[in-house]
C-alpha cells in the first residue's frame, strides 16, 4: 500500500511538472512516504530527516516533505520539531500535494492530516506514474480496491493511521484495470488493509460512501473476463473475510493466481484471542484446506508476530506446529512492538526482548528449512516467469516472478535478451533458501 501510495505521489508531482530523480544531490524535493507499523520504522524518520538538515542548507529552494501514517498521527508537531521540513501530508491527502508544493514555495508551511470519508477524494487520483523503464514494458500495477480498517486488532496501529474502511466503486475499479491493460498492463495486484472485505459497509451499514461495490469475489470474476489481462493477485486478505465465493473462485477464475499471503499472527488461540483476530487455529486451518481442495497448486504466504504480551513456551510452540502444517512457503516474522493507542499498549505482561529475539530467529530457521524444502520440490518443472529487470545475482541473469510469487532468476538466452516485462517460459534447475533458478526453454 505504501509502495502504491508513493506511486501517486510521483504522478501528482509529475502532474505539476516535477520529474523523478535519480539522487538526492539532483533533487529539489524530497518526499519521504512513511510507515509507522513497527516502533523501528517510525524511528528511521527520525534519524532520516535529522540529516536532510544538512541537504536541504545545500541548496536554496530544496523542499523536504513528509508523508504516510507517521505523518497522519504526528501532522503540525513534525512541523514544530523539525523547522527544514516544508510539509506534512497524512494517509487521506494526498490529492492536496499540488497545493501543499505551491504554498510551502510561498513560505507557508502546512500540514494536511485528518480522515477523508469521501470515495471521490480518497480515490480519484491520478494513475501510477506512467514513465516507462529504460529497457523493456511496464507489466505490473497496484489497484486500490478499498482503504482503512475496521478489525483493530490489538497489537495494530493501521486502524489509527489509515482509517475506517472504505471501498471503492466496483465500476471504477473495473475502469482503471481496463485502461492499464490497454496501456500494456499484464498483471494487476488489487490492494487494500483488509482486501477481502470489500464492498461489506454496502451491505451492512448501506453507506453512501461505498455505493456500487459488489462481494469481492465478484469483482475477481469480473476482472477476470477483462481481455488481454494475465493475472491477478491480492492483497492482504483477512482469515475471516474467506467466504464460500472467494475460496470457488480459487479453483474457477483462469488468472487468479495461485497464490495468497494470509496473515496468521499465531498458533496459539490463547493469543489469537488476545490479538483480537476473530479466528482460531482451527478455523485457519479449515480455510487453508478448503482453498487448497479448490486449488491443488496453491502457495500461502503469511505474517506472523512472536513476543506478544503474555506468550508462553506452550503458546510459541503452537505457532512452529502450525507452519509446519500448514506447509508455508514463506513467511515475514516480526518481533512484537507496543504502538501507541493500540489495546495491546496497556497489556502488562511483556515478554523479555531476548527471549522475542530467540523466538524470532528460531521460527525463522524453521521457515528457513520450509521454504529450501519446498523450493526443492520444484526443481524439474516448468513454469512461466515475468520479468522484472536484471537479477541481484548477477551473470546475466534477469529475475521475475512465477504464478505463485516466487522469484526465478532467469540465465542468458541465447539468440534474443530477455527484457524487463517479457513472460518466458522456463525450467527450474536449481532451488537456492531464497529463490529458484532457471532456464528459458
Ligand atoms: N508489532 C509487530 N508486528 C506487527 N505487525 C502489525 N503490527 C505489529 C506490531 N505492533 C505485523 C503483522 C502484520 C504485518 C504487516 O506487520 O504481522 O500482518
Ligand atoms: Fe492491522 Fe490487518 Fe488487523 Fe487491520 S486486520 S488491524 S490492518 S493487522
Amino acid at each position: 500500500m505504501n509502495v502504491h501510495d508513493s506511486e501517486k505521489v510521483a504522478a501528482l508531482l509529475e502532474g505539476v511538472g516535477f520529474v523523478a530523480g535519480e539522487s538526492e544531490g539532483q533533487a529539489d524535493l524530497l518526499v519521504i512516504n512513511t510507515c509507522s507499523i513497527r516502533d523501528k520504522a517510525e524511528h528511521q524518520l527520525y534519524s532520516d530527516l535529522g540529516l536532510l538538515r544538512a541537504w536541504k542548507a545545500e541548496k536554496p529552494g530544496r523542499m523536504v516533505a513528509v508523508g504516510g501514517c507517521v505523518a497522519e498521527q504526528q501532522g503540525e508537531r513534525l512541523l514544530g520539531r523539525f523547522s527544514h521540513l516544508d510539509f506534512v501530508f497524512g494517509t487521506h491527502q494526498l490529492r492536496r500535494i499540488p497545493e501543499l508544493v505551491a504554498s510551502a514555495r510561498a513560505g507557508d508551511r502546512q500540514a494536511a492530516v485528518g480522515e477523508e470519508r469521501s470515495p471521490v477524494h480518497r480515490f480519484d487520483l491520478p494513475m501510477a506514474s506512467r514513465s516507462q523503464p529504460e529497457q523493456g514494458i511496464r507489466r505490473k500495477a497496484f489497484v486500490t480496491v478499498m482503504e482503512g480498517c475496521d478489525m483493530f486488532c490489538s497489537f495494530c496501529i493501521v486502524p489509527l493511521t489509515r482509517g475506517r474502511e472504505i471501498s471503492r466503486a466496483a465500476g471504477e475499479i473495473v475502469g482503471e484495470v481496463e485502461r492499464l491493460v490497454a496501456s500494456g498492463i499484464r498483471e494487476v495486484t488489487l490492494l487494500g488493509q483488509t482486501v477481502n472485505a470489500y464492498g461489506r459497509h454496502d451491505v451492512r451499514r448501506g453507506q453512501t460512501a461505498t455505493v456500487g461495490t459488489m462481494p469481492f469475489a465478484e469483482l475477481l470474476a469480473l476482472l477476470d473476463g477483462i481481455r488481454g489481462l494475465e493475472r491477478i493477485r491480492y492483497t492482504s486478505p483477512h482469515p475471516v473475510f474467506f467466504d464460500d465465493a472467494l475460496i470457488r473462485a480459487h479453483g474457477e477464475l483462469e488468472h487468479l493466481c495461485p497464490h495468497i499471503h494470509l496473515p496468521l499472527q499465531s498458533g496459539s488461540n490463547r493469543i489469537l484471542e488476545a490479538m483480537r483476530r476473530r479466528y482460531d487455529r482451527e478455523r485457519y486451518l479449515e480455510i487453508t484446506r478448503a482453498l487448497r481442495r479448490a486449488r491443488p497448486d496453491l502457495v500461502l504466504t503469511t505474517d506472523l508476530i512472536v513476543g506478544f504480551p503474555g506468550e508462553t513456551e506452550a503458546d510459541f510452540a503452537q505457532t512452529l506446529s502450525i507452519v509446519e502444517e500448514v506447509g508455508f512457503v514463506d513467511s515475514f516474522s516480526f518481533k512484537y512492538s507496543p504502538r501507541p493507542g493500540t489495546a495491546a499498549e496497556k497489556l502488562s505482561d511483556a515478554i523479555p526482548a531476548e527471549l522475542a529475539q530467540e523466538r524470532l530467529v528460531r521460527l525463522q530457521n524453521l521457515q528457513g528449512r520450509a521454504t529450501l524444502a519446498s523450493h526443492r520440490t520444484r526443481v524439474g518443472e516448468e513454469t512461466r516467469v515475468l520479468v522484472d529487470g536484471e537479477s541481484r545475482h548477477g551473470g546475466g541473469q534477469v529475475s521475475g516472478r512465477d504464478p505463485h510469487q516466487r522469484v526465478v532468476n532467469v540465465g542468458p538466452r541465447a539468440g534474443s535478451p530477455i527484457l524487463p516485462g517479457d513472460f518466458v517460459a522456463v525450467r527450474i534447475v536449481e532451488a537456492t533458501p531464497h529463490s529458484l533458478r532457471a532456464v528459458a526453454i
